[in-house]
Parts: structure tokens; C-alpha cells; sequence
């Protein structure tokens, strides 16, 4: 019996949905490699809902009902609000190897899907092979692979992946080679939103290339799941350092997102500084009677361009003004 993994609605709106898991056919050339990149899952991860909206598509997708197609999931949302994190604990849940591959503007689709090399022959001539790329590789056994920073593709690299990605299914090679979407192959893809901030080297998404995905947003995390997310990963955090943290997060981020430009933050708070930074910085300054103020000084604010300063401080101000004294850990 393949082993199997539920997912639980966190609005508790949804009944669970339980899926057999992916098992590695030993056939491929690989099988070593693929066991290896299949994903740890994360004990601190802390589903937002995203979890389960991919398992919903992918019940959908097994369910076998008349006329579907193979769906690709792309996550759109700020820096630091999950959208990697969401995809490999997919992965890990459905025990699938998992194939990060940026699509930056730098990489060529000869990186990407592959090219012809010139060899030896060792009789003093030469031969010419071809040599696949990290999407070519990854497609050829059981796989997730997780695009990143898609709408920073250069064109060449978008054209080569339409008919992957449309319901023809399959990469064709520059040797001749056709190589299909197995059915134990998920595509999804993450970029940053190009509507209300820059962020270098993207664009806005091709639309011909946009039709070929499902987009979802992925929002700022609320008050919350904010204080759930750091109760599960630190648990012996004093409450009132949750509270000081997720309000000030909530806060940042409002102000980043408001279309008042003279209050707007330009830099919001990602989780890699809620989440991995500042509580650092609490473990760092945690003899100080100020210990918040001090990590929020070392470990947030070097992060902020000094024009957008004097805003973080109106926030810092409006929110705790002066942090708690007590010591951040029980
Ligand atoms: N649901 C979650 N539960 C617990 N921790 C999380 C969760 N989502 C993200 N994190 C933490 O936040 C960090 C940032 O997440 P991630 O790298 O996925 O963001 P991202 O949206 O891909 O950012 P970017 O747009 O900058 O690439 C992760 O390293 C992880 O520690
Ligand atoms: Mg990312």
C-alpha cells in the first residue's frame, strides 16, 4: 500500500484530503539523486492555507474528470512571504523530489534546457553530444519543480517552455528529442508582484506565458498567523514579545502596501526578518533593558534604504514605543 499524507483545511471550512503519496519507480537513471532531493518537512512550518489549496488541485487533477488538464500553480506575492517555503513543504508532504530552478535574466535556456557539446572521440576526431539542462534533467523522472522568479525570464527562456506548459505537454529539444510531462511531474512557479514596487530585473509577465498558469496570491501574513508561526518555531518566547512582533509586522506591512505615499514604508517586513532575524537579535541582546529596540536597530533597520527610516519610526512609535524589559525567553 503507497503510503498516504492529509491535509487539513486551517480555516476548518474544507474537510481533510488525504492523497497518496508519490513512490520513486526504480527504473530511472537517477533514483539515488531524486531520493535525495526530496524535502525534510519543515516541524516549524506553519500551513496558511496554501497547503492546502495545492491539494485541493491536486485531488482534482487525480479525480480524473472528463476534460482536465494538467494545471501549474504560480504564487505571486512579496519578498518573504512564503512562496518557496509553501512549494518544498508541497514537495515533502507529496514525497517528491524537489527541482528549484530561478529563471533569472542571466540564465540561458541553454542552462535550462540543454546543449550540444563537442567530445573526443579518443580516436583524435571529435563527437557532439548533447547534454541536458536543469529542466531537461529534472523532467526525466519523478519531480516538483519550482520556478522561480518567473517574471524575471528573459523571452527566449518563456518561448522554449509554452508547450510544455499548454496542453501539449511535453519540452521540445534542439537535437530533436521530445521530452513529455510524465504524470508523476508537478510544475509551479513563484514570482514577485510588479504592480505596486519595483523589484530589480522583473517585468510583467508575458501574457501568453501568464495564460499557461493558475495565479495566486500570497498576502502578507495576518496578526495571527503571524504569532502562530513564531510560537511554533519559539516556543519559550515571552508573549509579549509575539504580540510586540506581529503588530509591528502587521503594521510594516500596511504601510508598505497603503497608496498614501507619505506615509508608505518601501520595504516590508518579510518573514525572514520576523521569523529568522529578530528573534536572533532578542537571543543577542537579551541582557538589555531594551531588547526588542536593540534587535529591531541591529537586525531589521539595516535592511530599510535611510530614505524610508523615518517611516519605519512612525511605525515603531505608533505600535510599542518602547519594547518590553522583560527577558524574550522563558
Ligand atoms: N508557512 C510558514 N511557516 C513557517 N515559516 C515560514 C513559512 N513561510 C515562510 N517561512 C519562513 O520564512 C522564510 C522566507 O520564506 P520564502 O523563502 O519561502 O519566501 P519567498 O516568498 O519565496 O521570498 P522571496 O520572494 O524573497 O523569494 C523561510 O525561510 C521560512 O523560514
Ligand atoms: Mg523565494
Amino acid at each position: 500500500m503507497p503510503e498516504t499524507v492529509t491535509f487539513e483545511d486551517p480555516t476548518g471550512e474544507g474537510a481533510p484530503i488525504e492523497l497518496e503519496k508519490f513512490t520513486l519507480p526504480g527504473d530511472v537513471d537517477d533514483a539515488e539523486l531524486r531520493q535525495r532531493k526530496i524535502p525534510d518537512p519543515d516541524p516549524h512550518y506553519v500551513d496558511l492555507g496554501m497547503l492546502y489549496r495545492f491539494a485541493q488541485v491536486e485531488r482534482a487533477r487525480r479525480s480524473g474528470a472528463e476534460g482536465t488538464v494538467p494545471l501549474h500553480i504560480a504564487v505571486r506575492g512579496h519578498m518573504g512571504t512564503g512562496k518557496d517555503h509553501d512549494i518544498e513543504q508541497f514537495a515533502a508532504a507529496m514525497g517528491l523530489p524537489y527541482f528549484r530552478i530561478p529563471l533569472t535574466g542571466e540564465v540561458r535556456d541553454v542552462t535550462l534546457i540543454g546543449s550540444t557539446h563537442l567530445h573526443g572521440d579518443g580516436k583524435g576526431g571529435t563527437e557532439s553530444r548533447w547534454e541536458d539542462g536543469d529542466i531537461t534533467r529534472a523532467l526525466r523522472g519523478p519531480a516538483l519543480l519550482n520556478l522561480s522568479e518567473l517574471n524575471a525570464a528573459g523571452a527566449e527562456t518563456l518561448f522554449a517552455l509554452h508547450g510544455l506548459l499548454d496542453r501539449y505537454g511535453a519540452l521540445d529539444l534542439p537535437n530533436g528529442e521530445t521530452v513529455a510531462l510524465r504524470d508523476d511531474v508537478r510544475v509551479f512557479g513563484t514570482m514577485n508582484p510588479t504592480d505596486i514596487r519595483d523589484y530589480a530585473g522583473t517585468q510583467t509577465l508575458n501574457k501568453a506565458f501568464a495564460d499557461r498558469w493558475v495565479i495566486w496570491e500570497k498576502r502578507f501574513p495576518a496578526d495571527e498567523q503571524v504569532k502562530e508561526m513564531l510560537a511554533t518555531r519559539y516556543p519559550s518566547l515571552k508573549d509579549e514579545y509575539v504580540e510586540a512582533i506581529s503588530r509591528l509586522t502587521v503594521e510594516i506591512n500596511a504601510s508598505f502596501e497603503t497608496v498614501d505615499s507619505g506615509v508608505r514604508v518601501e520595504t516590508p517586513l518579510s518573514l525572514r526578518s520576523v521569523l529568522d532575524r529578530v528573534p536572533t537579535g532578542l537571543l543577542v541582546y537579551a541582557d538589555r533593558d531594551d531588547p526588542l529596540r536593540h534587535a529591531w536597530d541591529e537586525f531589521v533597520l539595516p535592511h530599510v534604504d535611510a530614505y524610508d527610516r523615518d517611516h519605519y519610526e512612525t511605525v515603531w512609535n505608533a505600535v510599542v514605543r518602547k519594547g518590553p524589559s522583560a527577558k524574550p525567553f522563558k
